[in-house]
């Protein structure tokens, strides 16, 4: 039976999509969102971020009539199911917020109906659920609280909604069934655990990820001031060897939760997780590392540099973490000029286009991997950690 479904922070990279899927399976879905801009892009039927195949969904679901977006949070009181999915990011000094969550359903107070549904999606600090629980039930709410967390990465949700297996935890048995009721219009595979099991599972998953990403890129910077092409090793290693396939290649490790992930865990942890401050020294050290390598090369101070893409990952509008911010500072400081370009990123004026940086540039560097960049052929040196152009990674 369809459902009627308010996702908060539902205009946003992960709220957005998910709302859609649900309406496109039948349900009715109100995306609530504090931001006025996104409200009315979506509520006109576009997207605020680039998000593949939503176009067909987002047409399907203003035909169907079975979703809208909102800024009034009244209504939260129409929904059965809330499902929040706000940002969760770390401050400045790398402490999460653990109040992000409590206080966005604190917000939420005098809209919410006994009996309702609320399932907690952003990535949480542990101990949020309950901690959410413990609030709303002091305050008379009687409503079921669930957390499931979102897996997703960005660019694939369409997919990834449906293929990927849910895991579902509740404060209690009740608020179990009905999460499970509610992602089974997603996806049939639904992995149960306590509220606990699933915070550090979310956060496990995307450390797991930082601390990969950190062993390659680590890797790469033994081989390479070793003067050897770390791209032909990995190519030997992963060859027909089933136990080393998933070893990535090097390259910028950011965006807005692999590196907040894994600082949220070390707080957690009371700061003490060698493995993921080690990861963070590596993978925010790229930039550094190669600018570093750039100098023994060029004289930088005499040359411009240009940075080709500025998402914080291939096909991708987001720059939110981006790496190459970090590389443009760093360049902006040794170089006479650091000229930047990015086919996908329409949020940052400072850009120009790409045959002007390439124009204009007497050193390159790819800075997020997009399939464009494979065909590129150009005189001027090119630093390509990710060996887009085929002429290997020595730097
Ligand atoms: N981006 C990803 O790939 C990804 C993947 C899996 C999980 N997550 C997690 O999902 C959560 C959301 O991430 P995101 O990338 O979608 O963030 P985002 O910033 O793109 O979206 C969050 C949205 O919430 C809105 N918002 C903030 N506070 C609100 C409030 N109190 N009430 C209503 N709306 C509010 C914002 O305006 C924004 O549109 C985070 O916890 C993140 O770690 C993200």
């Amino acid at each position: 039976m369809s459902k009627k479904i308010v996702v908060v922070g539902g205009c946003g990279h992960v709220g957005l999509p998910l709302a859609m899927a649900f309406a496109d399976q039948g349900c009715e879905v109100i995306s609530y969102d504090l931001n006025p801009a996104a409200v009315s892009l979506v509520n006109d039927g576009k997207m605020p971020f680039l998000e593949p195949d939503s176009e067909a969904v987002m047409k399907r679901i203003r035909d169907a009539k079975t979703f809208s977006a909102s800024t009034d949070p009244a209504v939260i009181s129409q929904a059965e199911v809330l499902i929040v999915v706000i940002g969760t990011p770390v401050d400045e000094h790398l402490n999460p917020d653990a109040e992000a969550v409590p206080a966005a359903v604190a917000a939420l107070g005098p809209y919410l109906r006994d009996g309702q549904l609320l399932i907690l999606r952003s990535t949480v600090y542990p101990g949020v659920t309950k901690l959410v629980e413990r609030r709303l039930s002091k305050l008379g709410h009687k409503v079921d609280i669930a957390f499931c967390p979102e897996r997703i990465a960005e660019g694939k949700a369409f997919t990834e909604l449906y293929s990927l297996p849910q895991i579902v935890s509740g404060c209690s048995e009740k608020a179990v069934e009905r999460a499970s009721e509610v992602f089974s219009f997603l996806t049939k595979q639904l992995v149960v655990t306590t509220p606990e099991e699933a915070e550090l599972a979310k956060l496990f998953t995307n450390t797991w990820r930082y601390i990969k990403f950190a062993a390659a890129n680590q890797f790469f910077m033994i081989a390479n001031d070793y003067g050897i092409d770390f791209d032909k090793v990995r190519n030997a290693i992963t060859f027909d060897y089933p136990r080393a396939l998933d070893m990535p290649g090097p390259g910028f490790a950011a965006g807005p939760c692999l590196f907040k992930d894994t600082m949220q865990l070390a707080a957690f942890n009371n700061n003490n997780f060698t493995l993921g401050h080690a990861s963070m020294m590596v993978n925010e050290g790229l930039p550094l590392y190669l600018v570093s390598r750039m100098e023994e090369r060029f004289e930088l101070s005499t040359l411009k540099v240009g940075i080709l893409g500025m998402a914080f990952k291939s096909e991708s509008d987001d720059i939110r973490s981006s790496l190459s911010y970090k590389l443009r500072r760093i360049l902006r400081f040794k170089a006479d000029e650091v000229l930047c370009a990015d086919p996908y990123v329409t949020d940052d004026p400072t850009l120009i286009s790409q045959e002007e940086v390439i124009r204009q540039s007497d050193v390159l560097v790819i800075g997020a991997p997009h399939n464009v960049y494979k065909g590129l052929i150009t005189k001027t040196p090119v630093i390509d950690v990710w060996n887009l152009l085929g002429n290997g990674t020595v730097i």
